[in-house]
């Protein structure tokens, strides 16, 4: 990403939504009005670094307020006890008057704008992309409904904001209901002609989704996955050796069939910036000079993966013997 795509933000409320649940505010640092993203959209952000990491961690995080709203960003973290150090970073790191580096907002989970009814799915943290999706469909008086899966109350980020919203909410405290999953069939039984369904949650929900949605129309069913580990395997051609040749020192370096790029350029002393490792996040996104990729990534269109400008280098491969990369 390059720098005309980042700003700098500060840091101007936090609070608790939930338990382990913060929601970070951020503002221009001089009050100016911020670039307008649209709902189901996020922001990449450095986290500061750690003695341990030599490397900033950039982690992507959804925007959860309206995006009529042009002076604030807001993101909410759960903090994942066995996750990788983001949200630890966030939650024990980040504090009010601070200053964050981010992205200018990014939507790879955009909102399609005529649907006649928004069928939204969340669950846990998943909440935050819908509830910008929310405020958006409450702006433009579309028809909308959400299935909110939690394990209990005091783990429901923004439960008392959503109270306002009625019986469009179906909240489903797993603890409440005896560890019983929610009845997705009955919530997603009822589907109106012209309806999207958005889901943002962990694996089990979001494959129960896709399983009882097999009957709905080509592109009317969006899924956020957390992680590329959850997702179906489209694509499982195997690996094999290739070339890689930085373009600026002309160094080659030999990829192997066990290592990704990324993996193969660290190991040689080239450092580029990364975040997800899993083809999701875009932010080691590299120009192609020349050779072809073997596309892996989860978030490159069609139209990205045919004119083979640029790979996803932490999964993607060549297909040719030699790849030349803009380094
Ligand atoms: S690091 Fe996220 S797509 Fe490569």
């Amino acid at each position: 990403m390059n720098s005309a795509s980042q700003q700098v933000l500060t840091v101007s409320a936090i609070r608790a939504e939930a338990r382990d649940v913060l929601s970070v505010e951020l503002r221009h640092p001089e009050g100016a009005r911020l670039t307008p993203f649209a709902a189901g959209a996020h922001l990449e952000i450095r986290l500061p670094t750690t003695r341990e990491q030599t490397m900033p961690m950039i982690r992507h995080y959804s925007l959860c307020n309206s995006p009529l709203e042009t002076d604030r960003y807001v993101i909410a973290v759960g903090f994942a006890h066995a996750g990788r150090g983001g949200s630890r970073a966030v939650h024990e790191t980040i504090r009010v008057g601070g200053l964050i580096n981010a992205s200018l907002p990014i939507n790879n989970f955009a909102l399609v704008p005529a649907a006649s009814h928004y069928r939204f799915v969340a669950g846990g943290i998943g909440i935050t992309p819908i509830m910008s999706m929310i405020g958006w469909c409450e702006a433009q008086g579309k028809s909308w409904s959400l299935l909110y899966c939690t394990r209990n109350r005091l783990r429901t980020a923004f439960y008392e904001e959503l109270q306002q919203y009625g019986n469009r909410i179906h909240f489903h405290f797993a603890d409440e209901a005896g560890g019983e999953r929610a009845d997705l069939a009955m919530y997603l039984g009822s589907k109106k002609t012209e309806e999207h369904v958005y889901c943002c949650g962990p694996a089990s929900l979001m494959h129960s989704v896709q399983e009882h949605c097999g009957d709905r129309p080509k592109g009317s069913v969006h899924l956020e996955w957390f992680a590329a580990g959850d997702r179906p395997l489209e694509n499982s051609s195997p690996a094999s050796e290739f070339t890689v040749v930085v373009k600026s020192s002309g160094q080659r370096i030999l990829v192997l069939e066990e290592k990704s790029i990324l993996q193969a350029l660290e190991d040689s002393g080239v450092a580029i910036p990364f975040s997800c490792r899993e083809g999701l996040c875009r932010t080691c996104e590299t120009s192609i000079c020349a050779g072809r990729a073997d596309h892996r990534d989860w978030v490159l269109s069609e139209e990205e993966r045919d004119a083979q400008r640029s790979l996803l280098v932490c999964v993607s491969r060549a297909q040719t013997a030699e790849l030349v990369l803009d380094l």
